[in-house]
């Protein structure tokens, strides 16, 4: 038995505490009656919200090594290839945050709501890792302003990492290595432009405790029950 929220933030269909607003709404129902937030469901339940049926799929993780030039959404209204394409399931998986269009590396992809409001929300503070090769040579100075915090849109950044990999005198260019826990839109390209920089290529290596080692740009490995407890226990201990 599970609390009702949780079931339908796990299917995809919204957060929990969308699911909970939904609820009160008188949105939700179980075997054809009025629900109430906290009641337990099993699998046995059939559970509508707004006159849909929930589906109970198993759940699926999936570790992908993003190539550029593939969008990081389900469905795309262009008809490029989607990261969604390149995996080989049944289950109406979805990527969890995104990577630009040009960037590699990293990408989390679930049919697991649940999980991915989880990893998504601000409150996790899950640490990404990025290298990015820069046009032009990085000064100490700004590797440090980075560290600190820099303006985008207006709004200061969090504190970060950020290394000097190396320089590539002949081509100015700077390979930096940083280190986020915030997830705005183009953080990292924006945090070097407002520096001045322009970022020429963009690979994320790891997230939380993930890495990439063992997969080719372009290929893909289930997470292991393991891995997704792991993840799950340190989500929930950011959450409290
Ligand atoms: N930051 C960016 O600028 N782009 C990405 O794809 C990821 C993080």
């Amino acid at each position: 038995m599970e609390r009702l929220q949780k079931v339908i933030a796990n299917s995809g269909y919204c957060s929990r505490r969308k699911a909970e607003e939904l609820i009160n709404d008188r949105k939700v129902k179980v075997n054809g009656k009025f629900a109430v937030i906290g009641m337990q469901v099993s699998d046995k339940d059939e559970i509508e919200v707004e006159g849909n049926t929930i589906a109970k799929e198993d759940k699926v993780y999936f570790l992908l090594n993003k190539p550029r030039g593939v969008v990081t959404t389900a469905k795309d209204d262009k008809n490029r290839t989607t990261v969604v394409d390149l995996i080989n399931t049944s289950k109406r998986i979805y990527p969890v945050g995104r990577l630009d269009y040009d960037t590699t590396g990293l990408l989390i992809l679930t049919n697991d709501g649940e999980l991915a409001n989880l990893l998504t929300h601000p409150k996790s503070e899950i640490e990404k890792v990025y290298v990015a090769k820069v046009k032009g040579i990085v000064s100490y100075e700004n590797i440090k302003k980075l560290s600190s915090g820099v303006y985008i849109d207006g709004i200061k950044t969090a504190k970060a990492k950020a290394k000097i990999i190396r320089f590539d005198k002949d081509k100015k260019t700077t390979i930096v290595e940083l280190t986020i826990h915030e997830g705005k839109n183009h953080q990292v390209k924006k945090m070097f432009e407002s520096l001045g920089y322009e970022v020429l290529k963009l690979k994320r290596e790891r997230e939380s405790f993930l890495d990439l080692q063992g997969l080719n740009v372009g290929e893909y490995r289930n997470l292991t029950p393991k891995e997704v407890k792991k993840l799950y226990g340190e989500l929930n201990s950011k959450q409290n």
